[in-house]
């Protein structure tokens, strides 16, 4: 009965992707599975969106923003697919109203975006742009008067370019700078916001960032990857403490990206790549701020990182934080692997995973609803993570846009199987209290550029009109 109505309510393209799901996940009943509620999350469960300045601002040079890391190597031929950057992006600079109200319009009750440092202090410490604190200012008082919650992230990758130009993260001086930063942002917005996440995937933006040089600001250095990574792992805590001194009754927490990581056999050698790439990848920034230090003992490169502590600094990396953000993607299957050295492991590509293409998103991303299941169990087993939120989960699928409809059946399939999974978690007991869609529209997805659309709105981007996607007009019925 339970199902019928659902369908009823759901309507004809709902009711189409409910009929019996592709991937029956692991220890969930099918019933279960199809009788998906909001009510089996809790009254209080959080439901919101993600989004990040950078991939939707635009409005890169305006009212006083200094640029960042991201301005610079978006504008380096040959970075990112098509030449294309984040200038304009979805220009929610000036259509953020139109965009909060969308939130609304889907019942979702969070909107979690972030802050650009450069826009407020344009050379990253020192002289204060007003207009770029006012924009903020006008997004919070925004989702305030619609009812939506705004949830900030202090920093979603995009480092004021004055500050690399003194050597970025790899500096033991970001420590100040970041200090300042986070002190402005909750003297200047801590009156009306709540709820705060000091970095976003602090493992993706260094590894890409400083390692691979992927992503901005596109270096490639193994002599200062350790660096940034322990500078990182101290402002995270550092700006936790300043979150907390200064703005009462905040909720503080950070977020990661975690994936499932399986080893390709189990075979020690195989058991042992796994090992290294969980260490690096999902237990790296988490393990010190519990007060656990470096994971170095299943990967002894992780040492680089304990040469580097200052006297102090073992206790100064602690913070504990209000909740943890879980971010996942895809799972990993590691295999022993001479390249790339070091790490002594590689992934198996996902497409020699799966049966056919229909399992792999746009990313080539393997769909693998287990793996989220399996993250969120594996962080709340930490003793001193005490809620949960899935801070980011998504999928780029192509579109079929047919007049006003924009049809995205795959991704109302996934959200699916995911919440499945994410309840089946919570059910046995981790303390989950919200998940977060990534993402509210479809944005600049980094060195991927504007093809991948992960939204639950479509974005014409030679227009900027916004339509409600399918997988949007699933939650708003979900969650009425
Ligand atoms: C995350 C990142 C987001 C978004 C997403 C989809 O790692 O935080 O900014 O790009 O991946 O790839």
């Amino acid at each position: 009965m339970k199902r019928r109505e659902a369908i009823k309510t759901i309507g004809i393209a709902g009711a189409a992707s409910l009929i019996v799901p592709k991937l029956l996940a692991k220890g969930v009943l099918e019933d279960d599975l199809m009788d998906l509620m909001k009510s089996d999350f809790g009254n209080n469960f959080k439901w919101g969106v993600a989004t990040a300045a950078y991939q939707i601002e635009g409005a890169w040079n305006l009212d006083g923003k200094g640029p960042s890391v991201w301005d610079t190597f978006s504008h380096k031929p040959g970075k990112i697919k098509g030449n294309t950057n984040g200038d304009i992006a979805c220009d929610f600079y000036h259509r953020y109203r139109d965009d909060i109200s969308l939130i609304k319009q889907m019942n979702m009750n969070v909107f979690r975006f972030s802050i650009s440092w450069s826009r407020i202090f344009p050379n990253g410490v020192g002289e204060v742009n007003q207009k770029g604190i006012d924009f903020y200012n006008n997004v919070i008082n925004t989702c305030l008067e619609m009812g939506v919650e705004p949830w900030i992230t202090l920093y979603h990758w995009d480092l004021p370019q004055a500050l690399e130009d003194k050597g970025g993260w790899a500096n033991r001086e970001v420590l100040d700078w970041f200090n300042e930063y986070v002190s402005l942002c909750a003297v200047s917005f801590g009156d009306r916001v709540k709820n705060w996440m000091i970095f976003n995937e602090p493992a993706a933006f260094t590894g890409l960032g400083y390692m691979t040089g992927t992503h901005a600001p596109g270096k490639k250095s193994l002599g200062k990857y350790p660096k940034v990574v322990h500078h990182v792992i101290l402002c995270q805590a550092e700006g936790g403490r300043r979150i907390r001194e200064l703005v009462p009754g905040a909720m503080v927490g950070t977020t990661y990206s975690m994936s499932a990581i399986h080893p390709k056999e189990q075979t020690k050698k195989h058991i042992d790549a796994a090992k290294r790439m969980d260490s690096l990848l999902n237990r790296l920034f988490i393990e010190p701020a519990l007060g656990l230090g470096y994971p170095s003992k299943d990967f002894s490169f992780l040492k680089g990182m304990e040469k580097q502590m200052q006297e102090g600094d073992d206790k100064k990396m602690i913070f504990d934080f209000d909740f943890h953000g879980v971010q996942n993607y895809f799972r990993i299957v590691a295999t022993h692997s001479a390249f790339p050295p070091v790490l002594w492991a590689n992934q198996v590509k996902p497409k020699n995973l799966v049966k056919d293409e229909s399992e792999l998103t746009d990313m080539q991303w393997e769909v693998y609803p287990e793996g989220i299941y399996e993250v969120i169990k594996q962080l709340a087993a930490y003793k001193g993570v005490k809620k949960i939120f899935v801070t980011e989960n998504g999928a780029a699928f192509p579109d079929v846009v047919e007049g006003d409809k924009v049809h995205d059946v795959r991704r109302v399939q996934f959200f699916k199987d995911y919440l499945a999974q994410v309840l089946r978690a919570k059910n046995e007991g981790a303390p989950v209290e919200g998940y977060f869609v990534w993402s509210l529209m479809d944005n600049f997805e980094w060195a991927e550029g504007y093809h991948p659309r992960f939204g639950i709105v479509h974005v014409d981007y030679e227009t900027q009109k916004r339509t409600i996607k399918d997988s949007g007009l699933w939650f708003k019925e979900f969650l009425k």
